[in-house]
């Protein structure tokens, strides 16, 4: 946990931002995975963990603005837990960590609500995302199970995300532990990526470094030769010379802070003329999207910076044709880059996307385009210092994709059609960093891990080491 004046702190910012009633923000409980007792590993939610810290299933915390009063509900563990699982801190010395002097059982919490709204209090909560916890509210609040998916409070999810959005030094410093231990999770990719080798190999391998020096990973890894689908959580594949391999993965730290991060490199550890010219393509975007980042600088425009860097590539080695800005403009760069430049990132990978993407991405000024592939950028509004973000642009040849655009007689000016069969074969590319926004600028955060098409290959040639824990832990 961080020092307990951090969370009483954000509380109180709570307070100010909401203004009024209660906000309800309950922890997560242990889930089930094939059998009651065993369970997945715990996960607590990330809007608890930011307000109340507690990284322990079966807690509810209150956030009393009215009163200016906070509440921890749980209950102390019995004889039975402690013989399980050790003894445990009593329920009012965890929330003494957390700044929170009044401590009550679980059980009090629906009277405890039902006394508040009886006095006309409105009690604020966020949208859930667990089954579990859609029933624990019907039943606290006495309301529907639709009423409670359709019920989260809109004021609520607009303070969380002002407040979460800017991250301090606390949270930068441990958003910087994550990359570096992707860091060590990406170069072992690289070196392990040769013919022969079975893809699950090295996810294995790269889960196990997450495991050993931070958490588990920040969400399934992304390993494949098969890189044209976008998430691709097949990883049986034997590598075969001549293909690339795409890994998009992160590990979460102790305290839950992400990285993600992507890297794309040739099998063997040599790029030849066609990959190193795509590779090149994306690896402008990435690097001119990611020097355009400034606070208030919208981020669709970095979005487009990377799609016209695409589309530039694409141009120089035949596969597109016509004026950049129109081909942009008119989608046609979409085939090849389907998805948005990046999300926000924290504790939770995508950053609050379970309070709405639109809430945490978007704002009042600035609208989502409907316009296919555009549409799927997570995060268009302007930037200010303290958004910690993901640049990915990608390049990808998705025969499926290829075949309906061409049928369909879509962006025949600007596509050489004939030409991108030639490339069905392909794969994927992607390249991913996490960057902080600074007052003037950008810092991409963590050890810098090989990107340019000479120090990826000379990482790829220098042999693999074991990890060491030393400077991680
Ligand atoms: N790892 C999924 C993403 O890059 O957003
Ligand atoms: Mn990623
Ligand atoms: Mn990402």
């Amino acid at each position: 946990m961080f020092k307990k004046e951090v969370y009483i702190e954000r509380r109180n910012r709570l307070k100010k931002e909401l203004g009024s009633g209660i906000a309800l923000i309950t922890g997560n409980e242990e889930a089930a995975f094939n059998y009651p007792a065993n369970t997945y590993f715990f996960r607590q939610d990330s809007h608890f963990l930011y307000f109340f810290g507690l990284d322990h299933p079966g807690f509810a915390g209150i956030i009393d603005i009215d009163n200016d009063k906070d509440y921890i509900f749980g209950n102390d563990f019995d004889i039975e837990d402690i013989i399980w699982m050790g003894v445990q801190p009593k329920v009012a010395d965890m929330a003494g960590e957390a700044g929170v002097t009044n401590t009550s059982p679980m059980s009090e919490l629906g009277a405890f609500l039902s006394n508040a709204t009886g006095k006309g209090q409105k009690i604020h909560f966020l949208p859930p995302y667990r089954g579990t916890t859609v029933i624990q509210l019907s039943e606290l609040l006495g309301k529907s199970i639709s009423e409670i998916k359709n019920g989260a409070s809109v004021d609520l999810i607009k303070a969380v995300v002002k407040i979460k959005e800017i991250k301090d030094e606390f949270e930068i410093a441990e958003i910087e532990r994550a990359v570096d231990i992707a860091y060590l999770m990406h170069t072992t990719s690289m070196k392990m990526a040769r013919p022969g080798v079975k893809e699950q190999e090295i996810v294995g391998v790269i889960e196990g470094i997450s495991l050993a020096l931070g958490g588990p990973v920040s969400f399934p890894v992304i390993l494949s030769m098969d890189g044209q689908t976008l998430h691709n959580h097949n990883h049986s594949n034997i590598l075969e010379e001549g293909r690339m391999m795409v890994t998009d993965a992160g590990t979460e730290t102790q305290l839950h802070y992400s990285s993600d991060i992507t890297r794309t490199v040739p099998v063997g550890g040599k790029f030849n003329s066609r990959q190193r010219d795509i590779y090149q393509t994306v690896l402008n975007a990435i690097v001119n999207s990611t020097d355009a980042i400034k606070p208030g600088v919208h981020y669709r425009e970095m979005h487009f910076i990377a799609a016209r860097n695409i589309v530039e590539g694409l141009k120089g080695v035949g596969l597109m044709k016509g004026n950049v800005e129109d081909a942009v403009a008119a989608g046609a760069h979409t085939l090849f880059f389907p998805h948005g430049l990046g999300h926000m990132m924290g504790m939770d990978v995508h950053d609050m996307e379970g309070l709405g993407e639109d809430y945490v991405g978007y704002d009042e000024n600035t609208k989502r385009s409907d316009q296919f592939g555009t549409a799927y950028l997570r995060l268009g509004k302007k930037l200010k210092p303290g958004y910690v973000l993901t640049v990915e642009p990608g390049c990808y040849f998705i025969p499926a994709l290829i075949d309906k655009f061409r049928s369909e007689g879509k962006f025949t000016d600007f596509i050489n059609y004939n030409k991108v069969e030639t490339y069905k074969d392909f794969g994927g590319i992607r390249i991913e960093d996490d960057v902080l926004v600074t007052d003037d600028g950008y810092r991409i955060l963590g050890k810098p891990i090989p990107k340019t098409v000479e120090d990826v290959e000379r990482t790829m040639a220098e042999p693999r080491e074991f990890v060491r824990m030393e400077g991680y832990l």
